[in-house]
């Protein structure tokens, strides 16, 4: 068992048209540290974090854990793609126990307008249904990440509540994979 439950991980690397979807390596370490210092990357997720201390603490090999897929275009990571458990104490659930596995993205800026997130969106919403199907899949982002909302929409959540954390209103959506059969 781990933060996605029975899930074995992780899973082969995942191909789609363009992208490869795999565990993280050492190799990524600095493009997760561009990410997680560019203050564009930060504008709605808590702003950039100082670069010196992110050479100081990220892991020599950042984000192995369940869930975490690097987004790899052309043997380079551009960007990451979480299924994570939701913490019960946050604002925003769609049933009692919470818990909901929630979709997170963060992508170099280099890599944004070309449809990359929504590629790798896809490709592991689709691989989470597989693997357990039935289970929703919800989101939360600021209602002011205009990509953001966009690419929620264009990958099937829907609204169910909107509320303020972290200064700032939030979208909070839920999307709902098909129920499992036979
Ligand atoms: C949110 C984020 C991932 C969206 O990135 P994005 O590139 O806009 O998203 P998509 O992959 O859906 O790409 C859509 C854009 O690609 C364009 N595009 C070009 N070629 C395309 C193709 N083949 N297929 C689909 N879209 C294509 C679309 O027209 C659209 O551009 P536009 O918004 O300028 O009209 C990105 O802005 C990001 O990483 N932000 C910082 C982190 C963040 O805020 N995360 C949210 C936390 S909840």
């Amino acid at each position: 068992m781990n933060g996605l439950g029975p899930v074995v991980w992780p899973p082969a690397p995942i191909e789609t048209e363009r992208l490869v979807l795999r565990e993280s390596e050492a190799r990524d370490r600095s493009a997760l540290i561009e990410l997680f210092a560019s203050p564009e990357v930060g504008t709605y997720v808590g702003g950039p974090r100082p670069r010196e201390e992110l050479e100081r603490t990220v892991l020599e090999v950042p984000g192995r854990r369940p869930g975490f897929f690097v987004i790899d275009l052309d043997g380079a990571a551009i960007g990451m793609v979480t299924l994570d458990r939701r913490d019960g104490e946050r604002p925003g659930r769609i049933r009692p126990d919470a818990g909901e596995v929630e979709l997170g993205y963060m992508f170099l800026p280099q890599a944004w307008g070309h449809g990359y997130a929504a590629e790798a969106c896809t490709a592991t919403l689709d691989w989470f249904a597989a693997v357990l199907p039935g289970e929703p899949v919800v989101l939360t982002t600021q209602t002011a990440n205009d990509r953001s909302m966009r690419l929620a929409a264009q990958l099937g959540f829907t609204e169910v509540e909107r509320f303020e954390e972290y200064g700032a209103e939030q979208w909070f959506g839920v999307r709902s994979s098909p129920a499992p059969t036979g």
